[in-house]
């Protein structure tokens, strides 16, 4: 019977030491939980009567594999950023930045763009500045959070990065955006 209870105290001992590492484990998930997480959607409006995205160099190249769109095409924007997918829901900031047309295979742009998120809202005017690589075909494509000002000061992080939608009419791209980020609190 002794050794089946010094097999139970080992037993427990492995239990306890796997409760510590469980324990371990989630402490740093804990870490990862301190993400803040952003979710909005953004309007690259280029037609109509409102645009917000204006291409202001055509590119010299024309690409074979994707018609309408040429190597070097640059776009300069301040879109919109919204609660919904809806342009009409509640504003959340402003788009600011550009992308280029930087991919001879495929429609791929370098995007540089700094969300400015609404004074009157709970980030307070802060900013997340984001750069990285947009296969705009690829279903969910992933940029870079490369730094932050106000609640987002030094942050770091990723954008999942996917098209919701496109409105014919004014040539409009929906983006759904869902930023994820840690920064150090000023
Ligand atoms: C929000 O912005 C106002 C004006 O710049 C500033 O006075 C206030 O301290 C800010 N609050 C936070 C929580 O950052
Ligand atoms: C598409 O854009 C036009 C012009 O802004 C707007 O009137 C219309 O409601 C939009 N359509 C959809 C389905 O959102």
């Amino acid at each position: 019977m002794a050794s089946l209870y010094s097999f139970i105290c080992y037993h427990h001992l492995l239990l306890f030491l796997l409760a510590a590492a469980i324990a371990a484990a989630l402490t740093t998930r804990a870490v990862a939980d301190d993400m803040t997480h952003l979710h909005f959607y953004m309007h690259d409006i280029l037609g109509g009567s409102n645009p917000t995205a204006v291409e202001i160099v055509k590119g010299p190249i024309a690409l074979p594999s994707v018609p309408g769109i040429n190597f070097g095409n640059l776009i300069v924007i301040d879109d919109a950023l919204t609660e919904g997918p809806e342009l009409s829901s509640r504003p959340i900031g402003r788009a600011q930045g550009f992308y280029m047309s930087t991919a001879f295979q495929e429609a791929s742009v370098l995007l540089s763009v700094n969300f400015v998120l609404a004074a009157d809202g709970p980030y307070n005017g802060s900013v997340v500045s984001v750069q990285g690589r947009d296969p705009i075909a690829a279903p969910v494509r992933e940029l870079s959070v490369v730094g932050g000002t106000g609640q987002f000061r030094m942050a770091r992080g990723y954008v999942l990065w996917k098209t919701h939608g496109v409105n014919d009419t004014n040539d409009e791209a929906i983006l759904e955006l869902d930023v994820y980020l840690t920064a150090q609190v000023p």
